[in-house]
């Protein structure tokens, strides 16, 4: 179902993560009454308490959630109940001594934090189950719950990939499954090369610790399998709570971990949330120079929240949360500076214009011991009020006269796809040609031309609702996509790098992108060192990556001395990685061509629209002007949409 279709509004809501079992039984009660008076109405608690809850195996102790939630309900707060499954207590490796994971040098990741599990292992995945399960026994039919989340941010401190032994058990019986016979699978991989064919599939090992790089095929199975796994152990427990509740079900993802099939999980949840933190990802996982992360270091990225509100509203099917919002300095990433005054109103106020119905602050309060005492809160560690509990307050308020989210429709998709961020990660044959990157900067250009984006998935079946489409970097083109895009009669720009493989990693007979949509072929694929542009007539250039055409399809954009660098009519080919000249040049004719308003923003200034207003955000560090009004850094403004857009 395209995201774009008109969904019924809902109530925007505030919520604070919570952690009744770090704190004296007599602070739940004033907690409990000074989130109520902040204008919170959600609370999620329990996602790290297995321990609490049952501090020896089969020994249970739930009476302290009990009364924590008859705090909380008593002051009206709704309940986010937390399964504690991404923290198995220290007696669950003396059951279960070989459930850690193992990483790609065999080693094991040991207990003393987090998320310390094997995916594959079956015994924890049975004790998983049934500790979910004893909460949704107890809880399922609380009315007080009104949503419940599986696990914490599955793949986080990259834990997706395991190297144990009972991960090669399952991933030999995957293989057996999908190829049916050794042979089979030795010709799909093309294991004829450096005589790598297997008789049996138990002699196919997981591809770590090989001499030199293992076959890109066998990688790519690993990680689908990799991914197959997170999406399973997920459903085993949505399964064991549906048996006892009604309440919607979610789980909190992360920003850019990419490691497991988000749509494929959503598929079994209801709600999608995911975790917030401008700061920490602008310092930690944005690829971007010193000068833009200096400029931006109290705000944020202007695009990387958006492109994720984006992507989980499509994962979510329409619903989604954010989970946990940055409320000041964190610290977990390698610079950890505070946020601008208002920032945090301003990023709240940007989920709500993206459809969200919740926004839920990490967290109430600083704890002053362990891992995170350095990680800011709503209070303090000496419970006063902390800078960011304020701006809750306002947005709150600001919430009573804007109650209802509704989605806006957008005109323009991108196609994100998981398995090209797998493909291209195992062969970037450009060491700086990242899928992540190259969606993410024709995303942001599209945000610079002041537009709502939806992300759709790979097997989009229709996109009759966009005007136009982009689908940079696909590795394969499965036959929904091509009826759909076959189907549709707005602007497209395939690639670069577009249907250049098939499933198993191979590239196809007939040069790609071999679709029939367009009269192009690549006959040579070149990477640049950075540094190296290939200028393209006019403005703008090609970096990283470049692919040398031929066809009958019309040069649309050339290099001085005639390559082709975009081809095609209404359905596009660009043969490379473009800078953000480039892409605002041939984004420009592009919207022009699919009738789309493109706005002239000046830098740090992003747009995005609700079904009724126009929301425009300052991400820049300065007061920003724009069409007659001065919008302050870390504030935003808001109008009634008009006709003319
Ligand atoms: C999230 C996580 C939380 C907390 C937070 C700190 O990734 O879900 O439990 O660790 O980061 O920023």
């Amino acid at each position: 179902m395209p995201s774009n279709e008109a969904k019924p509004a809902v109530k925007r809501a505030l919520g604070t993560c919570y952690y009744p079992e770090h704190w004296p039984e007599e602070l739940w009660p004033d907690d409990a009454k000074r989130m109520r008076a902040a204008g919170i109405s959600h609370v999620r608690i329990g996602e790290f308490a297995w321990a609490q809850l049952e501090p020896a195996s089969g020994k249970l102790s739930f009476d302290w959630l009990d009364r924590a939630i008859d705090v909380l309900a008593s002051q009206d707060l709704k309940i986010v109940m937390g399964t504690p499954t991404a923290t198995p207590p220290r007696w669950m490796l003396d059951k279960h001594p070989d459930m850690l994971a193992l990483d790609a040098e065999g080693r094991p990741r040991k207990f003393g934090s987090r998320r310390h599990y094997c995916f594959s292992h079956e015994g924890y995945l049975q004790e998983s189950r049934r500790i979910t399960e004893l909460m949704g026994e107890r809880y399922g039919s609380d009315p007080r719950i009104v949503a419940w989340q599986i696990d914490n941010e599955y793949g986080c401190h990259d834990t997706t990939l395991s190297y144990s032994m009972a991960a090669q058990s399952r991933f030999r019986s995957w293989l057996a499954q999908k190829y049916q016979s050794p042979d089979a699978l030795n010709r799909a991989w093309g294991n004829v090369f450096w005589s790598m064919d297997y008789a049996e599939f138990d002699e196919v090992d997981l591809p770590n610790m090989t001499v030199t790089e293992p076959n890109p095929a066998h990688v790519l199975a690993f990680r689908r399998f990799a991914s197959d796994e997170v999406v399973r152990f997920n459903a085993v427990m949505a399964r064991a709570l549906r048996k006892w509740t009604d309440a919607p079900l979610l789980h909190n993802y992360m920003g850019r971990v990419l490691e497991f099939d988000h749509f494929a999980m959503g598929a079994d949840l209801d709600i999608a949330s995911w975790d917030s933190y401008p700061l920490g990802f602008l310092m930690d996982r944005i690829d971007c120079d010193a000068e833009t992360r200096a400029h931006y270091m109290r705000q944020g990225h202007p695009d990387f929240q958006a492109f994720h509100h984006d992507l989980y509203r499509t994962v979510g099917q329409g619903r989604w949360w954010v989970m946990e919002q940055q409320p000041g300095p964190v610290n977990w990433a390698p610079w950890n500076p505070a946020p601008l005054p208002g920032m945090v109103r301003l990023w709240s106020w940007e989920a709500f214009a993206h459809g969200a119905e919740v926004v839920s602050y990490f967290r109430w309060r600083q704890p002053p011991f362990a891992q995170e005492q350095m990680h800011t809160a709503l209070l303090r560690t000496d419970n006063c009020d902390a800078a960011a509990l304020d701006e809750v307050k306002k947005v709150a308020r600001d919430i009573e006269t804007m109650p209802e989210a509704g989605t806006a429709k957008a005109n323009v998709a991108i196609i994100f796809d998981y398995v090209s961020q797998w493909a291209w990660e195992i062969q970037p044959q450009g060491q700086d040609f990242d899928y992540f990157n190259l969606v993410f900067s024709a995303y942001s250009a599209l945000r610079r031309a002041g537009l709502s984006i939806d992300i759709l998935p790979s097997d989009t079946q229709d996109l009759s609702n966009y005007k136009l489409v982009l689908v940079p970097g696909l590795m394969t083109l499965g036959d929904d996509l091509k009826a759909a895009i076959s189907a549709f009669d707005g602007q497209v720009i395939l690639g670069p790098r577009f249907n250049t493989r098939n499933a198993d990693f191979r590239i196809p007979q007939k040069l790609p992108p071999d679709c029939d949509l367009i009269d192009t072929q690549i006959v040579t694929t070149e990477t640049l060192p950075p540094g190296a542009a290939i200028a393209a007539q006019g403005d703008g250039s090609v970096i990283r990556w470049w692919e040398h055409l031929q066809g009958g399809a019309p040069v649309q954009i050339a290099t001085p001395d005639g390559q082709a660098i975009l081809v095609g009519d209404r359905i596009k080919y660009l043969a490379g990685w473009p800078d953000d000249a480039l892409w605002d040049r041939l984004l420009a004719t592009a919207l022009s061509d699919a009738g789309i308003y493109r706005l002239q923003l000046p830098k740090g200034l992003r747009v995005r629209d609700t079904a009724t207003h126009r929301f425009i955000f300052n991400y820049g560090a300065d007061v920003a002007r724009f069409e007659g009004r001065a919008i302050e850094a870390g504030d935003f403004i808001h109008e009634p949409l008009t006709t003319k857009e």
